[in-house]
């Protein structure tokens, strides 16, 4: 079972980056982690910094593998763009959000792209990517 993560802009630093609000561990040591923990799917990542790049990552996977769970950064809250990709595709998304966003910034308390997703995750740290993945577990 393919299961596609995109982490969208900045999430590269994920150890580096605000560890108070992130936390200090690396994605691709999470990912380790979930790798260990999720046997049963065959789960990829892809990181980009690109808006045009994310959309092309989610046309390519987004007619084949079985679920996309999207961190898309700060374009989740400003992105049109991959609002419509999301609804253009077959695959479906689940938004997740390490830190709760409705905690922050008013600026974080609008994304653009939830009305296209299954759902969301927001708040529970890096644990929302495994919550995401036992959703999809839970797909036909
Ligand atoms: C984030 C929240 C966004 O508001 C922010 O721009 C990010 C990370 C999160 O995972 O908590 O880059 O998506």
């Amino acid at each position: 079972m393919k299961i596609q993560i995109i982490n969208g802009p900045n999430l590269n630093l994920l150890g580096k980056r605000e560890p108070e609000v992130y936390g200090s561990q690396s994605f691709e040591d999470h990912l380790k982690e979930l790798k260990k923990r999720f046997p049963q799917f065959d789960l990829q990542y892809y990181q980009s910094n690109v808006e045009g790049e994310i959309i092309n990552k989610l046309h390519e996977v987004g007619f084949s593998f079985k679920g996309i769970i999207l961190n898309a950064g700060a374009y989740t809250h400003t992105s049109i763009a991959i609002h419509d990709a999301i609804g253009a595709i077959k695959t479906p998304v689940v938004e997740v959000h390490i830190s709760n966003v409705y905690a922050r910034e008013s600026f974080r308390h609008v994304s653009v792209i939830t009305s296209k997703c299954a759902g969301l995750i927001t708040g529970f740290g890096m644990e929302g990517y495994a919550m995401a993945l036992h959703y999809i577990q839970t797909l036909k």
